[in-house]
């Protein structure tokens, strides 16, 4: 059986090759493509019974070209570029990897924070985070990842997760919280772990972000997504203290370029996943996973019905 890695954003090389060895061993074939356009996809899809993706859209029309594709794995935890209706019309079974690549994640949050707290080091004078206080919206993998490097900071931490119980987020010495006003008006840092839903899109914008203290900063290892720019944008022009640190480069980012230079930092491509580690992880997972659901009818991190 034909399994397709297509990735945009390519794995590291011993990612691949680690790849490589599960479906080998497995007996399946392999074809990587890596920096396709749409066009190789649609092509590359067409005789798959697995493939693995990372941020890559994989809609219906990438299905309907897809007749015999029984399993699709986005490696990695956010999978709002699969549509997962068209997937289960067409009754393909799409995973993803939770927590293979969530210390990366949080590992870059804090570089975006040092860096910004640090006047991305233009050899002014930065603050520290000692005894600041951190709000995570959202306390899943890599929401409680960022807790337990932040607590090596000595900072304070605070969660809100409607899906968490406050057990669960108290057992990692962090505070649950219940209402997303009091997350952004009692803590300096915000970092953001909410996925893209209909329900969150839009949803971090004006009112929120002027409820932040005096030198509030936003980071956003999320998605782009999640952010009501223009909101954001008014905010950040009536709040001349207030940073924001995205690992997703907003749609308008040369206008947050242009209009706060000093207080907006954005990665060119996301990548808080882009490290070797979190590439190997999350690709033999995906590996491994794609292989079991072929074999066996493996699902256990099945994300549409
Ligand atoms: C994720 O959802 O796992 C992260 O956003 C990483 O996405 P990427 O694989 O496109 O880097």
């Amino acid at each position: 059986m034909k399994i397709l890695v297509f990735t945009e954003k390519p794995f590291a090389p011993a990612a691949v090759k680690a790849i490589e060895d599960v479906i080998n061993a497995s007996g399946n074939e392999l074809e990587v493509v890596e920096r396709g356009t749409r066009a190789d996809l649609l092509e590359a899809v067409k005789n798959a019974e697995g493939l693995i993706v990372r941020s890559d859209i994989i809609d219906a029309e990438v299905m309907d070209n897809a007749p015999q594709l029984k399993v699709i794995v986005r490696a990695g935890a956010g999978y709002d570029n699969i549509d997962l209706k068209a997937a289960t019309d067409h009754k393909i079974c799409v995973m993803n990897t939770p927590g293979q690549n969530s210390n990366a994640v949080a590992e870059l949050v804090f570089g975006m924070i040092v860096m910004i707290c640090r006047n991305k080091y233009n050899g002014t004078s930065g603050s520290e985070l000692k005894g600041k206080s951190l709000g995570i919206y959202a306390f899943g993998q890599v929401g409680r990842n960022v807790a337990r490097i932040a607590k090596g900071f000595g900072m304070n931490v605070e969660a809100l997760d409607v899906f968490v119980p406050d057990a669960v987020i108290e057992a990692e010495g962090v505070k649950p919280l219940h209402d997303v006003n009091e997350l952004f008006s009692q803590n300096q840092f915000v970092s953001l772990h909410i996925p893209a839903t209909p329900q969150t899109k839009n949803s971090i914008g004006y009112d929120l972000v002027m409820r932040m203290p005096k030198n509030g900063v936003l980071i956003n290892t999320a998605r782009k997504e999640v952010i009501d720019e223009e909101g954001l944008i008014r905010a950040l022009e009536e709040r001349p203290d207030i940073r924001y640190v995205s690992d997703i480069k907003p749609g308008k980012a040369e206008e947050f370029e242009q209009k706060f230079a000093d207080r907006v930092f954005f990665t060119p491509k996301k990548m808080g996943a882009q490290t070797a580690e979190a590439n190997f992880n999350a690709g033999v997972a995906a590996a491994e996973q794609v292989v079991a659901y072929l074999k066996e009818g493996w699902n256990k991190f099945q994300v549409n019905g």
